[in-house]
């Protein structure tokens, strides 16, 4: 796949591909609105509702099918979609996809019952992810630049999976996203 150009680059690839399962109940592009629409409805600002959107872009670009976490592969598709978004998109929206896997490791550490509350899915690909961080790792997460927005986008990542929400569609979040193009790529 690619390097996008534009965001409709970005876009096309969600209309592609975001049929692909999340691994819950629903699809990428279910999730990924869904997160969008948490984080709205919350009132917060339109950096962390882009994130929030944006965040699993790498799962959209790799070609290791929807199973991989069953088949005990994690595809490190934060990176992946890191390494899409970089350039193109506000450091903050490309750092917190980078560190949401992270977060999830970084909550467990601060927040015990955070873990308590994972999906069956979330604890399964943390195991693959790591696990929990001990106090060395969660020191240097801290020290990341914009880990505080991967934390809050960490909180909708959770929530998006829900069957059948309502949500705005893609379309309806563009012109937002179109404020966090940079204008250099
Ligand atoms: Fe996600």
């Amino acid at each position: 796949m690619n390097q996008p150009q534009s965001l409709d680059d970005v876009l096309a690839t969600y209309r592609e591909h975001g049929h692909r399962h999340y691994g819950e109940d629903v699809t990428e592009l279910q999730h990924a609105l869904q997160c969008a629409t948490f984080a709205q409805q919350a009132g917060e600002p339109d950096v962390i509702i882009a994130s929030a959107l944006l965040h699993d872009y790498g799962h959209l670009c790799h070609q290791l099918g929807e199973d991989i976490a069953d088949r005990g592969v994690d595809a490190r598709h934060e990176h992946i979609g890191y390494n899409k978004l970089k350039g193109l998109l506000a450091d903050e929206i490309v750092d917190s996809a980078r560190l949401h896997v992270a977060a999830k490791r970084y909550l467990c550490w601060k927040e015990p019952q955070y873990l308590t509350d994972l999906s069956a899915a979330s604890l399964q690909s943390l195991h693959l992810q790591g696990g929990p961080m001990n106090d060395e790792e969660a020191a240097e997460f801290e020290r990341e630049p914009h880990f505080d927005i991967a934390v809050r986008v960490r909180r909708y990542d959770d929530m998006g999976k829900v069957t059948d929400m309502q949500t705005p569609s893609l379309e309806d979040f563009a012109p937002m996203l179109q404020r966090f193009v940079l204008k250099a790529a």
